[in-house]
């Protein structure tokens, strides 16, 4: 975020307590809330445990709520057995067998609605499909697929039979997917043979083939999904046709009961290395704050249409798509395109087709399309939504005053949700019967949620002003369980800087007097372009890996409706030349990583800025791509000579 950017946030004093009409009509009362704050103050442990008996379906019960004898590695309701498909499926069927679980549109404007009893088959279907492929309870299976109920029936298959999902975004490319295919040791893919966004086909089958070419012996079966219907190749002995491969299942699957902490999936997000790490996530804890932030974020109930505009490739399509919305058996949309096409109203018009009430979306969606202009939401009524959330980045006020008065018609709660994937859901966040909002403020942590903010020293920071390490300083049931075959790194980058107790998030922020909320971005070398979490040095591997590039060195500029841009500094090797390869370089990276990947901006130089111990001094990088006046020391550089240089390099 830049300066400016903070100041205007740090004066904003607007604020909107929650409108009469809404708490009338409210799932949670305040008091309600109340009494959920107040348990949670007395009886951390006690407060968790109570939930967990509440909300879920326990195959056995749990005697053990949480077991932190191996901090930080916690286990929670650990003697506890159930299966999440069970909860999110099975449960609901007395009641809920012809409510509408999805009502899902295609890109080409199809709508297909999709019961809980149907979607409760298709899932069985699909599990004895896995199962007679030889997937077992634990077994890693990785998903490659369009934004359509599909996924959600393979990821629930998977959780029936005890396998592991992992999820990869149909925007990465076949090297990224590669990557993560190897590092989970992934027995199946699932993946379509293509899809429409936008009008264009995204050829998922073609690039799992091409994934699939090197490394990947581990994987035995591709599930595959006609989708588009494009031409495809299909391996012998390999590949399989969904249809075919759920045709003579039953439609029943007895779920397989797993322990509380047995992994559900493995997601794979960007940290300040070159590798992503495979964040997993335990059954029972983390379904638990699934239905518990649906419920108390979201102030779900049978009344309520629900939309989340995110893919079930990021967490947030995890959490508030495939597990929380069925959890708690409410019905919600799933879009499988984009908001622009075929014109810029195209949420709006769906918010209406659908009569949807809580709408959820990242800022960037909501800056691109307030640039759009007003006459595309006028178009809609837009009178059957009660809530708003925002998710993925802060939003800056003016698009929060926007998304509030054209979107939410003045009266919808915003509630704005700070979490990340390693936190399984909403930790600090508006409660919309409960809260008095500001523009570009997060709000108070949850109930049971033990945020701070703590300087280097591991001092809490009073100073309103004064920003801060955000830290949770108690294990929470959601949190991550650990970085796929990497103990340590779960250990150094939460856990390393304070304590074994106190979780570092990786972002900064501030606390006002009040004790609201506000986050100001990432401590490390991470990038949040679009909401879609980036590592600076994933982009740089990336770029060495092509054959003209010898250095680079990348860090992100404030971008009006990206949030972030990438801006790449490159050197080449002797004798490449840099006409004509700025282009170039921008596909190589989104051939390696994804075209959310690629650079806005690349500018060629010969040297960076380095200690004499060699290493990238960043800040200064940053400084340059934002054309900012240097104003700190650069005596100490190796070449202080390169910023100059550096300032006066032309952007392609
Ligand atoms: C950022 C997405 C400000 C933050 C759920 C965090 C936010 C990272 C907000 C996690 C918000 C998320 N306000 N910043 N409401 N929500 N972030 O893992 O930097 O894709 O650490 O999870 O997004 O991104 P991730």
């Amino acid at each position: 975020m830049a300066d400016s950017q903070i100041d205007s946030v740090l004066k904003e004093s607007r604020s909107f307590p929650p409108p009469q009409a809404f708490i009338d009509n409210a799932n949670y009362k305040p008091a309600d809330i109340e009494q959920l704050y107040t348990s949670a103050a007395e009886d951390h442990t006690g407060f968790w445990a109570a939930q967990a008996r509440r909300h879920l379906y326990w195959h056995q019960s749990f005697s053990s709520v949480l077991n932190d004898s191996n901090a930080p590695f916690f286990r929670w309701f650990e003697d506890g057995e159930l299966n999440a498909s069970f909860n999110c499926l099975d449960r609901h069927l007395p009641e809920r067998a012809d409510q509408t679980a999805i009502i899902f549109e295609g890109d080409d404007g199809e709508v297909e609605n999709v019961t809980f009893q149907q979607l409760y088959e298709r899932t069985c279907r699909f599990a004895n499909a896995l199962r007679s492929n030889g997937i077992e309870k634990g077994d890693r299976v990785v998903i490659y697929l369009p934004n359509i109920p599909q996924a959600v029936v393979a990821m629930l298959g998977c959780a029936r039979i005890g396998a592991i999902h992992s999820v990869v975004f149909g925007g990465f490319s076949a090297v990224a997917l590669r990557n993560r295919i190897q590092d989970a040791e992934a027995k199946a893919v699932i993946t379509a043979d293509g899809n429409y966004r936008g009008g264009k086909l995204v050829q998922l089958k073609q690039t799992t083939d091409k994934a699939l070419e090197e490394g990947c012996d581990c994987v035995e079966t591709v599930f595959v999904y006609r989708r588009a219907g494009n031409d495809i190749k299909m391996t012998p002995d390999r590949d399989i046709d969904w249809a075919q491969a759920v045709a003579d299942q039953p439609a029943e699957c007895p779920p397989v009961n797993v322990e509380s902490e047995h992994p559900l999936f493995i997601l794979y997000t960007s940290g300040s290395t070159g590798r992503p790490k495979g964040i997993y996530h335990s059954t029972g804890g983390y379904l638990l704050g699934a239905i518990c932030t649906c419920r108390w974020t979201f102030d779900l109930g049978d009344q309520d249409i629900f939309w989340c505009t995110a893919d079930v490739g990021w967490v947030t399509g995890h959490t508030y798509i495939a597990y929380g919305p069925t959890a708690c058996g409410v019905t919600q949309v799933m879009f499988e395109g984009v908001p622009t096409y075929p014109e810029p109203d195209r949420l709006w018009a769906m918010v209406k087709r659908h009569g949807v009430s809580v709408f959820y979306t990242a800022p960037t969606a909501i800056r691109a399309l307030m640039r759009q202009g007003d006459q595309y939401p006028q178009r809609h009524d837009l009178t059957s939504l009660r809530l708003l959330g925002t998710v993925g980045e802060p939003i800056n006020p003016e698009a929060w005053m926007w998304y509030y008065q054209v979107i939410g018609g003045e009266r919808c709660p915003i509630v704005d949700t700070w979490w990340q994937t390693e936190t399984g859901g909403h930790m600090i966040t508006a409660l919309p019967s409960y809260t008095e909002t500001h523009p570009g403020s997060v709000s108070k942590p949850l109930p049971g949620i033990a945020a701070d903010i703590l300087d280097e020293s591991g001092q809490r920071v009073e100073d309103a002003h004064a920003g801060g390490y955000l830290v949770i300083r108690k294990p929470w049931p959601f949190m991550l369980r650990g970085i796929w075959g990497d103990p340590e790194r779960y250990q150094e980058t939460y856990f390393g800087m304070f304590d074994a107790l106190t979780y570092v998030a990786g972002d900064s922020a501030q606390r006002d007097h009040e004790g609201n909320y506000r986050i100001l971005g990432r401590t490390d070398d991470v990038l949040n372009v679009s909401g879609h979490r980036l590592g600076t040095m994933e982009v740089e591997s990336a770029l060495v890996a092509h054959q003209a590039v010898s250095e680079a060195a990348v860090v992100g500029r404030p971008h009006d409706i990206k949030g972030e841009a990438i801006v790449a500094f490159v050197i080449l090797k002797a004798g490449a030349q840099a006409d004509g390869l700025a282009d170039e370089l921008r596909s190589w990276v989104a051939e390696q990583l994804g075209s959310i990947a690629k650079p806005e901006e690349i500018r060629f130089t010969d040297g960076l800025p380095k200690t004499r111990s060699g290493k990238i001094m960043r800040r200064l990088v940053r400084s340059v791509a934002r054309n900012e006046e240097i104003t700190q020391d650069t005596s100490t550089l190796e070449n202080p000579q390169i910023i100059e240089q550096m300032q006066a390099e032309e952007v392609r």
